[in-house]
């Protein structure tokens, strides 16, 4: 790959997707674009950046695509799904025991792994769940993974990572060498395209909202103003969840940390950005 083609692909990948290159990152780029190239029918590298600065779209889109990275897995580093067993959820049955409703949201989903365990979580808690309204919204910047997580369909191999072995018996239906989620959990989340780096106000507020594993790939100024923004949306008594190799500490007050919970952050009350309302914003949600 010629430096000025590398330098175009990482400024392209940072205006759309908020991908933050360094400068010696070339294998990365050619690992997942001469792939991307032969299955497109080009030459190469040289040959799909003509594409792109030709003004094929799809082409774009294809290749901000292939440069995510989509790994996940169920109850992913478990301390965040106890917090949201142990601290989360007993708080929100008391604060919405009126409203009886809560909306989720998992800001980067990927493959599904992150809000189906959220849900099996929700349905685990039974009776003290009756009778409430329950919004988990996936979005991610990838429609294909979107369309594996709509399907809840899984491999022996994505099963048997984080999942306990009496949830997979209880949740899951085998079908040859795959498991698909039983259509109750699947009907517990929507799902929605979109890219963290445009607006998302027209989401609603939520109650909690788990943001694991994609702002380690942002700038400090993109995770910023994410921050800013999420702020904007999180319910003045709502949650942020973050991964294990993130935080917001020395990047915003936005947030601040829930003591003696790793992970988990709470709206500061003093800031000004939060939104009015909230509420349901789409017109299904699964009844417990
Ligand atoms: C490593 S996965 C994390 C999945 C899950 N949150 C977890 O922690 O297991 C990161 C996801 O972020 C998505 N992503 C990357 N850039 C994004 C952006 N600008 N807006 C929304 N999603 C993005 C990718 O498509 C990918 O599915």
């Amino acid at each position: 790959m010629t430096p000025p083609d590398y330098e175009y692909l990482r400024k392209l990948l940072k205006d759309q997707s908020g991908l933050d290159l360094s400068a010696d990152k070339q294998y990365l780029i050619e690992s997942r674009l001469v792939p991307l190239s032969r299955k497109c029918g080009l030459s190469g590298i040289a040959e799909l950046v003509q594409k792109m600065k030709s003004g094929s779209a799809s082409i774009v889109a294809q290749v901000v695509e292939a440069m995510t990275t989509n790994e996940t897995f169920f109850f992913r580093d478990k301390v965040p799904f106890d917090h949201f067993r142990d601290t989360v959820m007993p708080e929100i049955l008391q604060a919405r025991s009126a409203r009886k409703g809560i909306r989720i949201w998992c800001a980067a989903g990927s493959t599904g792994q992150e809000p189906y365990s959220l849900a099996m979580c929700l349905k685990e808690m039974g009776a003290a769940l009756s009778g409430w309204r329950v919004e988990i919204v996936a979005t991610d910047l990838s429609q294909e993974v979107l369309e594996k997580s709509k399907s809840g369909i899984y491999s022996q191999f994505e099963v048997q990572r984080g999942l306990p072995i009496q949830m997979l018996v209880k949740y899951f239906k085998q079908n040859g060498e795959f498991w698909q989620l039983n259509a109750d959990i699947r009907a517990m989340v929507q799902h929605r395209q979109l890219n963290l780096l445009h607006d998302f106000s027209q989401l609603g507020t939520f109650d909690v909202i788990f943001c694991r594993n994609v702002l380690i790939y942002f700038d400090q100024e993109t995770k910023i103003n994410i921050f800013t923004r999420l702020a904007g949306t999180t319910e003045g008594d709502g949650f942020l969840v973050l991964g294990a190799a993130e935080t917001v500490v020395g990047l915003t007050d936005a947030f601040k940390p829930y003591p003696e919970r790793r992970g988990l952050y709470r709206p500061n009350d003093s800031r000004t950005t939060r939104m009015p309302g909230g509420g349901p914003k789409f017109a299904t949600a699964a009844g417990m």
